[in-house]
């Protein structure tokens, strides 16, 4: 039966959720049938006046799952920026399932996409239901940059041996992120999160495997990029979802190298600078741990609702810079880079790209229209992701390095 939609954004009333619906109505190629949804009727139709174009609206509650339910049956894609996800995804995902209906989210949450993994991936899988978590900031530059470089690396004749990621990034932070971290602790989650391996597949969880897969702790001086490398946040998030993707294309033949090992880092301008990020990663690690640490998080933090002033959101940026390795000994570099806060302006960016491609170009993707699972979006959207990026002002490109 056809579905009246193409792609439904829902928690659209919330910070990252209305630039998303502010995307659509700008980005949204002539015809495509979309619609705003959320929990919440009144401030749907605030958000729907000040909005070009003629979107659909849907109320669903994550509370009342039918509603939830019939929202799903009504898209073709159900792009969702309502979380904490551990405390709202597991509905909307879960129909997605039921309907077949393509999924994209922003969460960070990798304890709960181990859940949904668990849950879904044989099902999806079997019907051709991508289901595609972790579409934002985090982590489709470090997903879709290793892909760029392991490419690189393929076109000149060898397999990748090693990806180095390094970020540089200037941004604001959201209510809900921080909602989303003290979520995790409240739950208990966090406990996954040193799980270097949380998102394998088991035929990718051997032992040398984790040998080479560990969290970086410390601080060192990289010669080739003539920056200080200290631990990067997001680094527990990002790196489970490139070893996920190296794994699910090699169960196809289509692996990373045999040995493939993957680090991302945060890019300091001195040893100081880099010792002090690391020092109060240690602090804010241990804050989310403790009950006292996150009720005085939530206190400094902005609510769930709120965000970066717009000139903090358009005065960001990031850039990361990817040192591949081949297992011949040649060596590129990758970089990625995009104007605007990480959190919101780029965020936006990948997920709604995300839902426009499959929304509109299915067949091109890795894998072509029958690919299922619950995926990462190197696996699930690949290349042709990255030309959609591309498009929309992200500068990417590889380079031979002596
Ligand atoms: N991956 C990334 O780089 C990245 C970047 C930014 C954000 N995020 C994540 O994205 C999520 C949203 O962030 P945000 O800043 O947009 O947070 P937010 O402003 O607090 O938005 C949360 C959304 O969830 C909705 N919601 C709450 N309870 C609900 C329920 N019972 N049923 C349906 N919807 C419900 C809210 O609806 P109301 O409007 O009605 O309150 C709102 O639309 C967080 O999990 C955050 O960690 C990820």
């Amino acid at each position: 039966m056809a579905t009246p939609y193409d792609v439904v954004l829902y928690g659209a009333t919330g910070f990252t959720g209305r630039q998303t619906a502010h995307y659509f109505a700008a980005h949204a190629p002539a015809g495509l049938r979309w619609a705003v949804a959320g929990r919440n009727r009144a401030k749907l139709d605030r958000l729907l006046e000040g909005l070009a174009g003629d979107p659909g609206c849907i109320v669903a509650d994550s509370g009342d799952p039918a509603s939830v339910d019939a929202m799903c049956a009504q898209a073709r894609v159900l792009l969702t920026t309502a979380g904490p996800f551990a405390k709202y995804g597991d509905p909307v995902v879960d129909a997605c399932v039921r309907h077949k209906t393509h999924y994209v989210d922003i969460t960070g949450e990798t304890p709960w996409v181990r859940r949904v993994i668990d849950r879904h991936h044989g099902q999806a899988s079997a019907d051709g239901t991508r289901i595609v978590p972790l579409c934002g900031f985090d982590s489709i530059p470090s997903d879709l940059g290793t892909l760029m470089v392991v490419e690189s690396l393929r076109e000149r004749g060898t397999a990748t041996k090693s990806v180095s990621a390094s970020f540089k990034a200037k941004g604001g932070l959201n209510g809900g992120t921080m909602d989303s971290a003290i979520a995790l602790g409240d739950s208990g989650d966090a406990a996954q999160l040193g799980d270097t391996l949380l998102l394998n597949p088991p035929t990718h969880q051997s032992r040398e495997e984790r040998k080479r897969s560990r969290d970086r702790r410390t601080v060192d001086y990289d010669a080739t990029r003539g920056v200080w490398l200290a631990p990067f946040f997001m680094a527990p998030v990002n790196t489970r979802v490139v070893r996920r993707s190296n794994a699910l294309f090699a169960q196809r033949g289509e692996g990373y190298g045999p040995a493939f090992a993957y680090t991302e880092a945060m890019e300091m301008r001195s040893k100081a600078k880099a010792w002090g990020l690391t020092l109060g990663m240690g602090a804010f690690e241990k804050a989310i741990g403790s009950k006292l640490g996150r009720r005085v998080l939530a206190r400094v933090a902005p609510d769930p609702g709120e965000g970066p002033s717009e000139a903090v959101m358009d005065g960001g940026f990031f850039r990361v810079r990817l040192v591949g390795e081949g297992e011949d000994g040649q060596r590129v570099l990758g970089v990625m880079q995009a104007d605007g806060d990480p959190g919101n302006r780029v965020t936006v960016k990948c997920l709604c790209e995300s839902a426009l491609a499959l929304a509109t170009q299915l067949d091109d993707l890795p894998g072509g229209p029958d690919r299922g699972g619950v995926l990462t979006p190197a696996f699930a959207l690949g290349l042709p992701l990255l030309d959609r990026l591309r498009a929309a002002g992200f500068e990417a490109r590889v380079e031979p390095l002596g």
